[in-house]
C-alpha cells in the first residue's frame, strides 16, 4: 500500500483541467503536503517525446488509432513508473492533469474502441496506481471550445491534431465521461465546470476535504 494520494483532473478540451490542477496545488500546498504535478500524455522524456509526436504529428505521419492507444499507454506506463508510484511511495500526492480515464473517453467513446478494452489496457499500463480521487470537470463542447480558442488565439497552430477532431467526437467524449462517472462513483466526483474558475475551486476544494481530511 503506498501513503500518498493520486488525484486525476478529467474532462473534455477547456474543461479547466489544468486552471483546477493549479488551484488545488495552491490549496494541498498550504497544508505541507509535497505535491507532484504530471500531465498526460507527458511527464517524463520519453514521454514528452511521445506528446510531440501524438499532437503535432512529430514523426512525420499521423499515427492509426491503435497506434495512438498504444503511444498514450505507453507514456503513461513511464509516467506511473518513474514518478507516480515513487511519490506516492514516499509520501508525496500526485495530481494528474489527464490520466487513464482520458484514453478510454477519447479512445474508447470518441473513437469507439471497445471500452472494456481500454480499460483493461489502462490497467496495465497503471498497475496499482489507481486514482484515489477522479474529478470530472464537466463542460459543454462549444464553451470547452470557446476556451480553447481563446487560450491559442494569435498563436500559429490554433488547434492540435486531436482539438481538430469533429464536434461530434467531442460529443462523444463528453458523454463518456459522464457515464464513467456514473459507472465509478467511488472513484469520481464530477463539478459543473460551466462556471466561472473560482466557485469551481471552492467545490473541489470541498470534496478533496471532505474525502481526505474530514477532520477539517
Ligand atoms: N472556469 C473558467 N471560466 C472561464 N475560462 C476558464 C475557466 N477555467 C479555465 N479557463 C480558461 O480557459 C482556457 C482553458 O482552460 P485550461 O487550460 O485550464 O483547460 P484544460 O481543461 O486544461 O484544457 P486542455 O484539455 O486543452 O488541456 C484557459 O485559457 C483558461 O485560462
Ligand atoms: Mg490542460
Amino acid at each position: 500500500m503506498t501513503k500518498g494520494r493520486l488525484i486525476t483532473f478529467e474532462g473534455p478540451e477547456g474543461a479547466g483541467k489544468s486552471t483546477q490542477a493549479a488551484m488545488l496545488i495552491a490549496r494541498l500546498e498550504a497544508r505541507g503536503i509535497e505535491i507532484i504535478y504530471t500531465r498526460e500524455p507527458g511527464g517524463t522524456k520519453l514521454g514528452e517525446a511521445i506528446r510531440g509526436v501524438l499532437q503535432y504529428n512529430a514523426a512525420g505521419e499521423a499515427p492509426c488509432p491503435e497506434s495512438e492507444v498504444l503511444l498514450f499507454e505507453a507514456s503513461r506506463a513511464q509516467l506511473v513508473r518513474q514518478v507516480i508510484l515513487p511519490a506516492l511511495e514516499r509520501g508525496a500526492w500526485v495530481v494528474c492533469d489527464r490520466f487513464f480515464d482520458s484514453t478510454t473517453a477519447y479512445q474508447g467513446f470518441g473513437r469507439g474502441f471497445p471500452v472494456e478494452l481500454m480499460e483493461t489496457i489502462n490497467r496495465f499500463a497503471v498497475g496499482e496506481a489507481v486514482p484515489d480521487m477522479t474529478i470530472l470537470l464537466d463542460v459543454n463542447v462549444s464553451l470547452g471550445m470557446q476556451r480553447c480558442a481563446k487560450r491559442q488565439a494569435g498563436q500559429a497552430m490554433k488547434y492540435d491534431r486531436i482539438e481538430s477532431e469533429a464536434l461530434e467526437f467531442h460529443e462523444r467524449v463528453r458523454q463518456g465521461y459522464l457515464e464513467l462517472a456514473r459507472r465509478y462513483p467511488e472513484r469520481f466526483r464530477q463539478v459543473d465546470a460551466m462556471r466561472h474558475a473560482e466557485p469551481i475551486a471552492d467545490d473541489v476544494w470541498r470534496l478533496v476535504r471532505d474525502a481526505f481530511f474530514p477532520e477539517g
